[in-house]
């Protein structure tokens, strides 16, 4: 009886231990955008999209913040409001409210690697230099410079036909490199992709991240992909979304890369928590659109 009660006791303590904890660490979180080294914070984001059926919530209060160096990836049931998210964030989309305070220039990577079929290599490279009105002859020798570093050149006369899926996509990423960016906003970038080609491409734009030393926000699909490149992982929960989770992944290795991570024990630990927690919110989201 008497071990009873202070088991209780016990276990009220241990109760009211994890509540301050978890008020200290919202505390923590809410704190962080003061830090000097956050690049991206996301503050209170709401959107609201008017379609001729009435009006769709798409994003509540998504809040969160991304410091200098960081690989973030967003995952979250399908049509959540994650694309939304990113455009709002590099500013191509208007939000209905909240703030995006970011600190260095945004490059943007989708799906398709979009080459103009009809240019180079390097005429591709050019592009979003041409774009800004950047087309400086520094920034063409830097752009040539990337392709070098980066095994393109004796690529660069060729047509993007001539390369295979993972090289075009490592095209897209010198085009962008070139305006260099500080921060990277990824859209599902590597789902076009087969999936081996998948994995090399992963890792190598993941390399060439770190070579360059650039922060990455990255929305995907692949759990196992947001766990092997990323240092947090936000996971938003179907719409109206929030933010339900922000995982940290660390497999304390010093030099990690993709594919080390995936063979590393805690990787599969990592898997089983963001899955089941997914798998929650996919059902809700299918319901969701059951009912319509
Ligand atoms: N221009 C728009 N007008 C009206 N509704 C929109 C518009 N763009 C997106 N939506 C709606 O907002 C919601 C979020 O869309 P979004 O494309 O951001 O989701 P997502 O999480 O990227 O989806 P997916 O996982 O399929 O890529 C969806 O329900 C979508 O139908
Ligand atoms: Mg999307």
């Amino acid at each position: 009886m008497e071990a009873n009660t202070q088991l209780q006791k016990k276990s009220s303590t241990k109760n009211k231990d994890a509540e301050k904890n978890k008020n200290i660490s919202k505390a923590l979180e809410n704190n962080k955008s003061n830090f000097p080294d956050v690049v991206l914070d996301v503050k209170n984001i709401c959107k609201t999209y008017q379609s001729k059926n009435g009006e769709i919530e798409a994003l509540k209060n998504i809040k969160f913040n991304v410091k200098k160096g960081e690989y973030i990836s967003i995952i979250g049931p399908s049509g959540c409001g994650k694309s939304t998210l990113l455009s709002i964030i590099a500013g191509l989309e208007d939000k209905t409210s909240g703030e995006v305070i970011v600190n260095g220039k945004i490059g943007y990577m989708l799906q398709k690697d979009n080459l103009l079929e009809w240019r180079t290599i390097y005429k591709n490279v050019l592009l979003g230099l041409e774009i800004q009105k950047a087309n400086t002859d520094e920034n063409k020798k830097y752009a040539l410079e990337l392709l070098k570093k980066y095994g393109l050149y004796e690529f660069k006369d060729k047509y993007p036909m001539q390369l295979s899926g993972g090289m075009r996509q490592r095209v897209a990423l010198i085009r962008t490199l070139a305006i260099r960016p500080k921060i990277l906003l990824l859209d599902e970038a590597f789902s076009a992709l087969d999936a081996q080609t998948r994995l090399m491409v992963t890792e190598d734009i993941y390399k060439i991240l770190k070579e360059e030393n650039i922060t990455a926000l990255m929305v995907t699909h692949d759990i196992s992909e947001a766990i092997s490149m990323s240092d947090r992982i936000v996971v938003l929960s179907q719409r109206p979304s929030t933010v339900k989770n922000i995982y940290t992944i660390d497999f304390e290795i010093q030099n990690r890369s993709p594919l080390i991570c995936r063979e590393n024990p805690k990787f599969s630990e990592y898997f089983n928590i963001i899955w089941k927690e997914l798998e929650k919110y996919g059902k809700a989201a299918e319901k969701q659109k059951n009912q319509k």
